[in-house]
């Protein structure tokens, strides 16, 4: 298939460029830099650069074309949730990276010529959709969470299903992407494996997550099996609890799981943002499990393995 690829050069999308590339597609990468993924050279891959959340960007000729020619297209981009304070300003570009980038992509598509244009769009979303809880499970069928990340989702996904009339829309809700070199887990991985980890803040946290690869071939079956529509919960069968992950990690390095960070640092480090670290949700993937996609990683210490081998 031909493809045109947002917000697919970072942790998800090197990752999900080569599978793709692997399995044949003819790829178009849309980026902010010049030369995204620049280790990545194929005869099959072509870069655009263009901010994919400025309107005006879908107007350049050569994008337009792309995305007029392209069969499928996978929207991933968005500002680094947990990275930074959460200022008024940041929130902005939080919001601005995924709604703003989203409505500009569905807007392009539906100003396309009746026949042109892509037949199934992947868009991401995220767990944070159902906002936190230590006792609740939360399906696909679950409502909205009503704080800031609950409420940025849903307006997230709704640019993104404006797109349904149009063509198949799946939709991502993704969990904690565990992949060595990036993410929460490479953030992780210095600390334990000098044998300083633990858990972050008081372990009780429900963390919901999902191996990189198995996101990825999830990706590549979805853009593949007309099967998949709707939104999905993007998280392996069994979350565990922040206290039960860092005992994991420990386990798979061989090192201990010992000192726990303390939330009140992180909260200085990261303001609201925190909550993102601190405060978690039990997310179940029912959508996948009856669809039957098959989980590589469907445990966590396969799962880790995988991704610190
Ligand atoms: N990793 C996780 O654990 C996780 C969990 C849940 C949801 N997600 C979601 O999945 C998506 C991909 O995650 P990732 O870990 O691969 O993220 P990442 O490494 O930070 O990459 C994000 C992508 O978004 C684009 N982007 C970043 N800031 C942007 C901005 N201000 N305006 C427009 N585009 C911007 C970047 O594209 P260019 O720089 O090439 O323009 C980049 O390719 C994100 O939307 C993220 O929220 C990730």
């Amino acid at each position: 298939m031909r493809m045109v690829l947002v917000g697919c050069s970072g942790f998800v999308g090197r990752s999900l460029v080569t599978l793709l590339l692997n399995r044949g597609h003819q790829l178009t990468l849309v980026s902010r830099s010049a030369q995204p993924l620049p280790a990545l050279q194929h005869p099959q891959l072509t870069r655009l650069q263009a901010n994919p959340a400025d309107p005006s960007s879908w107007s350049q000729p050569a994008l337009l074309e792309a995305l007029a020619a392209a069969e499928a297209v996978v929207n991933l981009a968005g500002e680094p949730i947990a990275e930074k304070r959460w200022t008024p300003a940041h929130l902005q570009l939080l919001q601005d990276s995924r709604i703003g980038t989203t409505r500009a992509l569905v807007q392009a598509m539906a100003a396309l010529p009746a026949g042109q244009g892509p037949g199934v769009l992947i868009n991401g979303s995220a767990i944070g959709y159902y906002g936190t809880s230590a006792s609740q499970s939360f399906t696909e069928a679950s409502p909205a969470g009503a704080d800031v990340l609950g409420r940025l989702c849903q307006a997230w996904e709704a640019e993104a299903q404006a797109a349904a009339g149009r063509c198949r829309v799946v939709i991502l809700r993704i969990g904690i992407v565990l992949g060595g070199d990036g993410g929460a887990l490479g953030k992780m991985l210095p600390v334990f494996r000098l044998g300083f980890g633990g858990p972050i803040g008081d372990g009780q946290q429900w963390m919901s997550w999902i191996s990189r690869h198995d996101l990825c071939q999830l990706i590549a079956q979805a853009l593949e099996d007309p099967a998949y529509a709707g939104t999905y919960n993007a998280v392996a069968p069994e979350p565990c609890s922040m206290a039960q992950f860092a005992a994991a990690l420990g386990r798979c390095l061989g090192r201990p799981s010992l000192l726990p960070v303390p939330g009140p640092l992180l909260q200085l480090l990261l303001g609201d943002g925190a909550k993102v670290v601190l405060e978690g949700q039990r997310v179940l993937p029912e959508r996948l499990q009856q669809q039957g996609f098959a989980f590589r990683d469907g445990q966590l210490s396969a799962a880790l393995a995988a991704a610190t081998s």
